[in-house]
């Protein structure tokens, strides 16, 4: 074993024809982020000191991706798909200087997992192939053993009869150290029957200079990689199933696990109470005790311990719920704080705002923070109460303990301890109700 610093190239430049899309195939969304964000994710796990992505396809959109995604990994541009080595050395200018071992993934192969990462930084030999055992070895790369370890690897389209019976296939996850990439990526040509630059050229040419070239295999689960959008369905579906088992292994109640869907970087507490039909957009946290009821979508939010939400709820980027916080059903929160205790029952909308302490929302209440230009927020003090239907006109500002009137339109600042009425006096006519049904019904004539 070897502790040596590491480098991730991810590769992303392809254009996966087979999508039938005009999005890189890279930023199609797995488990509620780009497939290529899956990839950065685990190799984050190694605390790399450096995070390369090559794109080509579609850079722009997929360097703002990625600037998303994991701030600081850069980006090499390759601005002609030449190849897998090809891809590579677009990288390696940006690890000058870089000594210790690289590891190359592929953006659209995203479970690759954690340990099997270790397994190939932490090798002593000078190149590890992570290689698997195909069920059906279809077009992988056939990895060719000998008693000392991997001889070579053959592309499909190269290979005779007797290569293509090898069951033993090249994920396509390769590392090795970056003095002897730089030493051997210069020396590969691209006479195949491709036309490629391949890196699966570098274990025999590595070896032929007397290196260790060896072979790391895991479980062919880890190297399913994205080609088609029914592959993508099928990822989707593995690892929804991961993440459902996960959340039960960790002490999270899904009523219906099948109904849950997952995120990616989405962390449930224990004992935290998820529902049926309850979809989990990237960005959420739900601490420990919090119960998420049927039919609910949250993104980019965070539930404290003992908040109940739902059903029907719609937490958005930004909702901020403390702890006991009751959101009922029909409610949408979004980019909005509600302090301990605060309920806001029904039918409501919170935007761009901040709800003090044990404040009650009543039926209806919508904080219009739009005026069609600019977002204006709405400020709403503890120990408030906002009668049902009223209009909070932003930016408008609540008192502590103030109250308002149901059915108002706020649109000045109501001070701390005051009730504020903003709606028509009612006028009352005795007798009125029956005299006009009357007139009507004469009208019609009956
Ligand atoms: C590659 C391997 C093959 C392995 C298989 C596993 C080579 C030559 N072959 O074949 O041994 O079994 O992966 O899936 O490496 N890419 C670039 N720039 C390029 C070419 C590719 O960024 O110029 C990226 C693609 O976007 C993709 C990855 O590299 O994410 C693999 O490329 P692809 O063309 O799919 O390689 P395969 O033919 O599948
Ligand atoms: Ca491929």
């Amino acid at each position: 074993m070897t502790e040596k610093p590491v480098a991730l190239i991810v590769l992303a430049a392809g254009q996966g024809s087979r999508m039938q899309s005009d999005l890189p195939k890279v930023l199609h969304r797995l488990g509620g982020v780009p497939l290529v964000g899956h990839a950065l994710a685990t190799g984050r796990l190694l605390e790399p000191e450096e995070v390369i992505v090559v794109a080509g396809h579609g850079a722009e959109a997929v360097a703002k991706a990625v600037a998303k995604l994991d701030p600081e990994a850069r980006i090499a541009l390759q601005e002609e798909q030449l190849g897998t080595a090809h891809a590579v050395r677009q990288a390696m200018p940006l690890l000058e200087g870089f000594e210790g071992r690289v590891i190359v993934l592929y953006g659209d192969t995203p479970f690759i997992g954690e340990e099997t990462l270790a397994n190939l930084a932490s090798h002593a030999a000078d190149v590890v192939v992570l290689g698997f055992e195909a069920a059906d070895p279809g077009r992988y790369g056939r990895l060719v053993t000998g008693p000392e370890g991997l001889e070579r690897i053959v592309e499909y389209k190269d290979a005779d009869e007797a290569t293509r019976a090898i069951r033993l296939v090249n994920s396509g996850v390769l590392a090795a150290d970056a003095a002897l990439l730089r030493e051997f990526l210069p020396r590969i040509g691209n006479r195949n029957a491709a036309g490629e630059y391949y890196l699966t050229d570098i274990p025999e040419l590595a070896r032929a200079a007397g290196h260790r070239v060896e072979v790391v295999t895991c479980d062919e689960s880890e190297t399913l990689g994205i080609n088609t959008r029914a592959e993508l369905a099928q990822a989707e579906a593995a690892f929804q199933a991961r993440a459902r088992a996960r959340a039960l292994e960790d002490g999270v109640t899904l009523s219906d696990p099948a109904t849950v869907w997952f995120a990616l970087d989405t962390c449930i507490g224990r004992d935290a109470v998820i529902g049926q039909n309850v979809v989990f957009g990237p960005g959420v946290t739900v601490e420990s005790g919090a119960e998420i009821l049927p039919f609910c979508h949250l993104e980019g939010c965070h539930v404290s311990a003992g908040a109940t939400v739902g059903p029907f709820a719609r937490l958005r980027p930004g909702a901020e719920l403390g702890g006991d916080v009751h959101v009922g059903n029909f409610v949408e929160i979004k980019n909005a704080v509600l302090d301990e205790g605060v309920k806001v029952g029904h039918l409501t909308y919170l935007g761009d705002a901040h709800v003090g302490e044990a404040t009650n929302i009543g039926a209806g209440t919508i904080t219009c923070n739009y005026d069609g230009v600019g977002k204006h927020r709405t400020e709403i003090g503890a120990h408030a109460f906002i009668g049902s239907d009223t209009m909070l006109v932003a930016p408008v500002r609540v008192g502590t303990r103030a109250m308002t009137g149901s059915g108002s339109v706020i649109t000045q600042d109501v001070p701390d301890d005051a009730l504020a009425l903003g709606r028509a006096r009612q006028i009352t006519k005795p007798g009125l109700a029956t005299r006009l049904m009357q007139a009507l019904r004469q009208k019609k004539g009956n």
